[in-house]
């Protein structure tokens, strides 16, 4: 299968087939197999993707993606601490040991471990979410449910590919759920906890553009108040520590969401372009 139909194939899985084909090229003439083929011009797919998809300003953004939520309580001789200044000194192999006996929160107590990160430890491409669901914290890896199978047809719509030049992390590394056992979003002091952490992880991968996926990681790695809707910050590029940022949706809201994909996918071609016209890229 050529590269181009391979993405034509990611695409049609993210429901976007049939807007960014384009007929009868003589490449895909000479392939034979697709009448229609996606175009691989980046910048044409921009330049389209975002004439044909400029959010309303008026997003819907799922009550699942905003943190107002209690923390669970530890009591002051169950937390342990390490500092902010020793997480910003470790190495891989110490940071990843800590996380993994972390009782900064209350989240440790209803873990089943917990999820650290998974990809290139120097990833050109980071993407950030919001923390490990149920499917998560059993398998000690982001993104392996079906927001997870979207978000990999998200990658290959992009060329990219899991563990290939691309990090995955969430901004908590362990699963928040509610009162009846259910996933749930990190509350602030939760996120607040386990920030350093994935500080520390962005300072070592040194990524060249960062996508911050729903509303939980925009607003906790840039910082702002809560109640912005993601609609308000899609479309720019935002910059976290000196390097820029895009946001978009949550594959798990675009799972809810299906007309939105298309805005996704436009927010990933800004993406791809600023990653186009990084210089360290
Ligand atoms: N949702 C997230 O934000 N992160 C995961 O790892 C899984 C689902």
């Amino acid at each position: 299968m050529s590269n181009q139909h391979r993405r034509a194939a990611f695409l049609h899985e993210m429901g976007l087939g049939p807007i960014w084909s384009q007929r009868g090229t003589a490449a895909s003439q000479a392939d034979g197999a697709v009448k229609d083929v996606v175009v691989t011009d980046i910048r044409a797919m921009q330049t389209t993707a975002i004439a044909d998809t400029r959010p309303a300003w008026v997003e819907q953004v799922s009550a699942a993606a905003v943190p107002m939520h209690a923390p669970v309580t530890l009591a002051a001789s169950e937390v342990t601490t390490t500092s902010f200044a020793d997480i910003a000194q470790m190495d891989w192999a110490q940071l990843k040991s800590v996380v993994a006996s972390c009782t900064q929160c209350g989240l440790c107590k209803s873990r089943t471990q917990t999820v650290f990160g998974v990809g290139d430890q120097k990833a050109k491409w980071l993407f950030v979410g919001e923390g490990p669901g149920r499917n998560e914290d059993f398998q000690g890896e982001p993104f392996v449910g079906p927001a997870g199978k979207l978000l990999d047809n998200m990658f290959g719509a992009m060329g990219l590919k899991r563990g290939e030049n691309t990090y995955i992390a969430n901004i908590v590394k362990c699963r928040p759920t509610d009162a009846s056992k259910r996933d749930r979003p990190p509350a602030a002091e939760e996120a607040a906890a386990c920030m350093s952490y994935l500080e520390r992880q962005i300072a070592l991968i040194k990524p060249t553009v960062i996508v911050a996926l729903g509303k939980t990681a925009a607003i906790s790695l840039l910082k702002l108040d809560p109640a912005t809707p993601v609609g308000k910050l899609r479309g720019t590029v935002h910059r976290y520590a000196d390097l820029p940022l895009i946001v978009t949706y949550h594959p798990a809201y675009l799972l809810r969401n299906l007309k939105d994909k298309s805005k996704a996918w436009a927010d990933l071609c800004l993406a791809m372009q600023t990653y186009a016209d990084t210089p360290s890229a």
